[in-house]
């Protein structure tokens, strides 16, 4: 086996900084929501506020990070291997068939994640931050002059927000499915904690080959 490094400080940094404010945005919002009682609906409101702020912050400072390295190809949608990729997650898996596509440092999603997380950043977290902010100010506008953002009632941003936020889950559930399904159970989750991976020495070789290989076509 040998190492090879696939996510750097800072994307692993937003990885995780991502996941842990989304799951406490889906918690003080599951709360907001009236699912369930855990800090009280005032301090859920709050805190949901603080935690949408940082986000929001977050994702300006990752958009930055993806447009000047370059890491926004990754998402680059592709349709090959995209058949492969899907049989294997409903039958290859089960029978130990080989991974239809590979990892490397130059492409490190597959095509499905490619589709997916694209979604994600597209559609769902935009659909999230817009539907957030308008909510955030139509709760509050006693705070300041918002007649710009005159809408009418708040139950299609709140519809919206919450559509959004049960996406989100479904993807958490299905994410944390996957991530178990690497070369070993942990091999994945390891990955994004320390940054390497461990590849079969014979793969690292074509790795290595296909990374220069995608550095040349670049
Ligand atoms: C990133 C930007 C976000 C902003 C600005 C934002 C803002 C807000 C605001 C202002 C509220 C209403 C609070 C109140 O009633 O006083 C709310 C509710 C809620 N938020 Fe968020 N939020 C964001 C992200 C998220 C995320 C990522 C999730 C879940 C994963 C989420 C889940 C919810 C839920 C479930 C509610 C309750 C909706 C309802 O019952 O009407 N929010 N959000």
């Amino acid at each position: 086996m040998k190492k090879v490094y696939i996510y750097n400080t800072y994307e692993r940094f937003w990885h995780w900084s991502q996941a842990l404010l989304i799951i406490f945005l889906a918690v003080t919002g599951f709360e907001i929501h009236g699912s369930f009682t855990l800090l009280g609906f005032e301090l859920a409101v709050k805190y949901h506020n603080v935690a949408a702020i940082s986000l929001i912050v977050l994702i300006v400072f990752t958009i930055f990070w993806h447009f000047t390295t370059g890491e926004w190809k990754q998402y680059i949608p592709t349709t090959k291997n995209l058949k492969a990729q899907v049989d294997y997650y409903i039958l290859g898996i089960f029978k130990n068939a080989p991974h239809p596509t590979r990892k490397t440092t130059l492409s490190k999603l597959n095509p499905l994640q490619r589709l997916v997380y694209l979604a994600l950043k597209v559609f769902i977290i935009p659909l999230m931050v817009i539907t957030g902010i308008l909510y955030l100010f139509y709760r509050y506008p006693q705070k300041g002059d918002i007649k710009f953002i005159n809408i009418d009632g708040l139950e299609n941003i709140a519809y919206s927000h919450t559509l959004g936020a049960f996406l989100l889950l479904a993807f958490l559930v299905v994410h944390l499915y996957l991530i178990t399904t690497g070369h070993t159970v942990s091999s994945n989750l390891n990955a994004m904690i320390t940054g390497y991976e461990e590849l079969e020495e014979d793969e690292t070789d074509s790795v290595e080959k296909s990374d220069a290989q995608e550095k040349k076509n670049a």
